[in-house]
Order: structure tokens, then sequence, then C-alpha cells
């Protein structure tokens, strides 16, 4: 019966923490997945978040609507777009509640090929690769556009606006506002004005996936391409994610944003991705998104959920910097400033997928094949140990 099913082959981040868990040696450690663990190694739950669960009891028993919860999506355009921005003053910002920023990016992946099914969509070289995975599965030709540039370890940035410059009316760009995955090298507000520019020139449909939203600098500066594209009226998809920054991972919480010209054409999108979602799953969560509302709702609580996230984001930069330091020491005679210069949880370390695999089998070290380093799972106990390994195998000893 099943014998045709061709075997998954797996994923690069998921099936590799199905190993990370089944290795039995103990000093094992985990910088594969883009999950935050503070200093002892644990995954923190904000004092915040933790407050908001803690007041939802039985108010989470009942369905959600199919586009989620009302109060929580008014909040996330606000955080996401600014509180007072026109898109959101004129009604004209739909917004669903989403399974993660995975379920916002499938939702919007459908609805756009959908209705505009003969756009091509086009990804960074790299990406994070179910990029790939989720507009391939909603039925789109994926291309890519030019990046990370590994002589500079920076942008591509020439390349990457000639090829913009080639694209049709209505392709789809997928882009990373912020904290670049997995690079963790993002384009400067200025760069971002001259892409941005394009896109609308252009006419083309920005899909941007912020995620790591916090991570970087403040949230309205890690905002910054987002706000501009709201700005400039270009037609915008936003995924938006609670799994990092309320440390939300299981309560698969997040949303889509699509910012349209007028409240009429709003409607029609919100109506369309409501029934996309009534196809997939019904509705969403009703404890991850009244968690979530109870953060962002209450002003005193939302600040000091910031300052927590901000206090996660200066962690991981301390680990860059030990990082940078230790290795630095270790082998003078190489440049390794890209651990302080990258951003957000990810640092791209240059190494080869046999140098990864050396790290894994001879350390008990996971990070990504694609040479990607989750360093929000460094901390003072494994640091040295990480540092020590990276350094042999950087110098092939
Ligand atoms: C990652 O890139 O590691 C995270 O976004 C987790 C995931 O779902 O891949």
């Amino acid at each position: 019966m099943y014998q045709h099913v061709t075997p998954y082959l797996g994923d690069p981040i998921l099936s590799l923490v199905e190993t990370f868990v089944n290795d039995k040696r103990a000093h094992k450690v985990n910088l594969s997945i883009g999950i935050y663990f503070d200093n002892e190694g644990k995954m923190p739950l904000p004092e915040s978040v933790r407050k908001a669960a803690a007041e939802i009891g039985v108010k989470a028993q009942s369905y959600l609507p199919m586009e989620g919860h009302t109060g929580l999506r008014e909040e996330l355009a606000k955080l996401v777009l600014g509180d007072e921005h026109a898109a959101i003053t004129e009604k004209r910002v739909a917004v669903v509640q989403s399974l993660g920023g995975s379920g916002a990016l499938k939702l919007g992946a459908d609805f756009l090929k959908k209705w505009f099914g003969q756009s091509k969509a086009y990804i960074s070289a790299p990406t994070w690769d179910n990029h790939r995975g989720i507009f391939e599965g909603a039925g789109f030709e994926v291309g890519t556009y030019p990046y990370y540039d590994a002589q500079t370890i920076g942008i591509k940035f020439a390349e990457m606006t000639a090829f913009f410059n080639t694209l049709p009316e209505n392709s789809i760009v997928i882009l990373h506002p912020c904290c670049h995955n997995p690079t963790g090298v993002d384009l400067t507000p200025a760069q971002w004005d001259e892409v941005l520019e394009i896109v609308k020139t252009r006419k083309l449909i920005a899909f941007m996936d912020i995620a790591y939203l916090g991570f970087g600098d403040s949230f309205a500066e890690d905002a910054y391409a987002v706000r501009r594209a709201a700005d400039l009226g270009i037609a915008l998809f936003v995924s938006a994610s609670f799994s990092k920054n309320m440390s939300l991972y299981g309560e698969r919480v997040g949303g889509l944003l699509v910012v349209t010209p007028n409240e009429a054409e709003k409607e029609l999108v919100l109506g369309q991705l409501k029934a996309g979602v009534r196809r997939i799953y019904s509705s969403p969560s009703a404890h991850g998104g009244l968690t979530a509302y109870g953060v962002l709702s209450n002003p005193a609580r939302k600040q000091a959920w910031q300052a927590e996230v901000y206090q996660m984001r200066d962690r991981i930069k301390a680990m860059r910097q030990k990082l940078y330091e230790t290795l630095s020491q270790m082998l003078p005679e190489k440049d390794f400033s890209y651990f302080i210069k990258q951003r957000g949880m990810f640092s791209y370390t240059g190494l080869s997928p046999e140098q990864v695999q050396r790290l894994q089998d001879e350390f008990a070290i996971y990070i990504l094949q694609s040479g990607r380093l989750c360093v929000a799972g460094l901390n003072d106990g494994n640091i040295d140990y990480v540092a020590q390994s990276l350094a042999k195998v950087f110098a092939n000893q």
C-alpha cells in the first residue's frame, strides 16, 4: 500500500535535535536549534509571561475565533508596526493569530499561491531551510537571491539589489528584517531604504519573517524594515512569533500581518486568511494567545517583558564577546570579529560540513551542517569547552 511513499530525509534542524537527544555523552552541547537557554542551560520563562499565564485559568477552555484573539491581534500590530502607525489607525492591517512563525508563513504562502498564483518566491542565499519548504509546499517555484558573502562575512549588497531590479511585478521576496537566520548578518537601515525603494518601484511583494524580534537591538530598531515598508505602501506580509521573545515555543503562538491599501481590501484579505485557517486547523491556541495578550495588553508588564528580552539579548552578546576573545587568544592569526558583529541568536562560523561533523563526533558539540551556531545555547559552564573545541577544529588539529 505505501511502498511508493518516499522516505523523509529529515529536517536539518529538528532531525539534528533528535540525534542530540539520543546522544548518551554527558558533556554534549546543543548549539543547533534556535532556542534561548539561560546561563544555567535552562529554558527560562520570563516573569512577565509567567504572570500572564497564571491569570488565564479556564479562560482558555473554549475555541478562539478562526482569526485568533482579537486583543492579541491588535497588540501584535502595534508591537510590530508601532502604536500609532497610519496602517493601524486606518484599519488596513489584516492580522491573524497563527501557530508560531511557521504557521504564519504557511497561511501567507497559501494565500499568495491562491491569489497570486503566477508569482515566483525568492529566498535569501542562504536562509532558514523551512522558508523553501513552506513556499514549495504551497506550490511555488522558489528561487534564491544573493545575500551572504562568505569572503567578507557581509552581504553581497550590489548583487542583491541588482537581482531585485530584475524581478517582475508581484514577485515575492522573503526578507529577514532583523537577526538573519542563519547568518546573523543584517542590512543596515540605509541598505533597507535602498532595497525597499526597489521593492516599491518594481511592485514586489515583501514577506518579512521577524521571528527574532527584540534579539538584535531594540524592538523599534529591529522592526525598522517592516515599518519602513509599511510607510512606503509596499505590499507587505509579516510573519511574527512569540516562540523566542516570550519563550513560548511549545504554545505555538505568533501572527501574520498583511498591510493592505484600504479597509475594504483588508476585509477581503482577512476573510480569505480565516478560510485558510479553518481549512487547516480551525482556530489557534487559546492558551498561547491569552498568555501573549496578557503580556502585551498591560503596559507595565509589556515594558517589563521587553526589558527581559533585552536581558536575553545582552547575555547572547556577552557570549559572543567571550567566544571572540577566547578564540582570538588561542588562534591569534585568525580574525574572529564576525562573532561580535553578527546579530541575534546565530553565528555563521564558516566551518565546513566536515568540520561540523568533527565537532559532533569528537566533541559532542552540535551545530548545523551549514556552520550555523546558536550562540544562545552557550553559557559560563560550557563556553570554555566549546571555544577550545572550536579552536582545535578551526586549526584542523
Ligand atoms: C531555528 O531556526 O532553529 C528555529 O527557528 C527553530 C526551527 O523551527 O527551525
